[in-house]
């Protein structure tokens, strides 16, 4: 195969990732059919929660709260404490979700989820605890906000029935039931003094913990994730919601409801989104093809699944590592970490890249080897971070944003948001294509750890 060939051959599959700005203004504008469809009714192909969350923090809060937060890899637990002037100490521990917990039963998962709970109160906060374990069950000392990022037709702020697992979880017999009950059980059965007290999306945890800690007097609009799966939530005016019972009391008085869009699940008819072989290939690889078609192709659980499907393509074709490709045939082996990396070499000789591809991979490279790498990785990268730009630009055309407000600031948090080199850039370019020059008012800011917060915020508005 001569050198000519790989790269052209790299450069057409590059290609295949192009996204051109006419697609992307078309993404858009579908984009806001389906979320005004999904305010007006259930069961609309965009799900658009209603997050029970009527407010938005400004910084002043305060108080000491307990966090979970089960929504990707890790398992986290945390307190957090908000000193009322947009600052936050927050403790945290982090455990690895056992593969096995993710498709076994409700039982298994939620019990593990309780008992690090208790791991954490009786370590970090011993003392309080001594104090407090006496009290009977009943007495809920610790509030706790509950980040959970599937989707949940949510009915008040502590209640929600879990609709579909998404990012390779599996749980059958928790679906259709309500993860607070299912968490605050297992944590009774343990006798700790916690009350399950709002339950929350982590883009909504996003957004109230951008809200809470960012700069000056603008107001957060917009919280995503971009990260092992991707979503976002907005602030929208109760009266858009259709769907929602205005009458009821709990929304009396209230003028505003963040909105979570599940936007993973955008165009699962595949009308607009881009499509190559290797997404089919990847959609039939996960436990529920067909769906989260939108996630699929821009978080981090799946991009480095389609490079892997492409080099062992080219690999098959004859395009590349002639002498092995065993590394290569085992699904969801290529971390997407990889494609940041891969991305952050500008070195002529691409040395990151040998070393990434030997070290990740155990695969021996040549130049023109590497050079066919990068390209198809910035295809792969630069098209997740238009799309991601697209709906965001949707978002902010269906509220108006730019055309009422000076500044309009976007909290984001999320690996690929935050490790992929120029993704911010690239999304940018999406959103100029959507808003136009409006671009320019948009304030993107990282929240790094937003979901804890962001649930200890919603913990305390409980
Ligand atoms: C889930 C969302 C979540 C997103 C980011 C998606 O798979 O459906 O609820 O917000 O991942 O974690």
């Amino acid at each position: 195969m001569t050198t000519s060939s790989l790269l052209e051959e790299a450069t057409s599959i590059s290609k295949q990732f192009d996204i051109s700005k006419d697609q992307l203004v078309g993404i858009s504008e579908e984009f806001i059919r389906l979320t005004d469809l999904g305010l007006k009714s259930d069961g609309m192909p965009m799900t658009m929660i209603p997050s029970y969350v009527t407010g938005v923090p400004n910084g002043t809060e305060k108080g000491t709260f307990l966090a979970v937060d089960l929504g990707g890899t890790n398992f986290r637990v945390c307190s957090i404490h908000l000193n009322g002037d947009g600052t936050f100490d927050l403790l945290q521990t982090k455990s690895v979700i056992p593969r096995s917990l993710m498709v076994g039963t409700a039982k298994e998962l939620f019990s593990f989820l309780a008992k690090k709970v208790d791991e954490f109160i009786r370590t970090h906060l011993e003392e309080k605890f001594n104090e407090e374990l006496g009290h009977p069950v009943n007495e809920h000392i610790y509030k706790l906000g509950f980040t959970f990022s599937f989707p949940v037709n949510q009915t008040a702020i502590n209640r929600g029935t879990l609709i579909r697992w998404t990012k390779g979880f599996d749980v059958a017999d928790a679906v259709g039931k309500d993860v607070c009950l299912l968490l605050q059980h297992e944590l009774d059965l343990l006798k700790l003094p916690v009350h399950v007290a709002a339950l929350v999306n982590d883009t909504v945890g996003t957004l109230m913990s951008r809200s809470y800690s960012s700069p000056g007097e603008s107001v957060t609009l917009l919280g995503v994730i971009l990260g092992t799966g991707t979503n976002g939530a907005y602030v929208e005016s109760v009266a858009a919601v259709d769907k929602l019972d205005n009458s009821a009391a709990a929304l009396a008085d209230k003028s505003i409801m963040v909105i979570n869009t599940e936007w993973g699940s955008f165009d699962n008819d595949m009308k607009v989104l881009p499509r190559t072989s290797w997404d089919d290939a990847v959609d039939l690889e996960t436990p529920n093809p067909g769906y989260q078609m939108f996630e699929k192709r821009v978080s981090g659980m799946f991009l480095g699944e389609i490079l892997r499907r492409v080099l062992l393509e080219l690999h098959e074709k004859g395009y590349l590592f002639p002498r092995s490709s065993a590394p290569l045939t085992t699904a969801w082996s290529l971390d997407t970490s990889i494609l940041s990396r891969v991305e952050a070499d500008s070195t002529p000789d691409l040395v990151a890249v040998k070393s990434i591809v030997e070290t990740d991979l155990g695969l021996p490279t040549t130049l023109p080897e590497r050079q066919a790498v990068k390209l198809i990785v910035e295809g792969i990268g630069k098209r997740s971070a238009l799309l991601a730009g697209a709906v965001i630009g949707g978002i902010l055309v269906h509220l108006k944003a730019c055309q009422s407000n000076p500044v309009v600031d976007i909290g984001v948090d999320g690996s690929v948001f935050e490790f992929y080199p120029g993704y911010e850039d690239l999304m940018r370019v999406a959103l100029k294509d959507v808003i136009g020059e409006d671009e320019s008012k948009i304030r993107i800011g990282i929240a790094k750890d937003g979901s804890g917060v962001g649930a200890a915020l919603c913990a305390l508005v409980a």
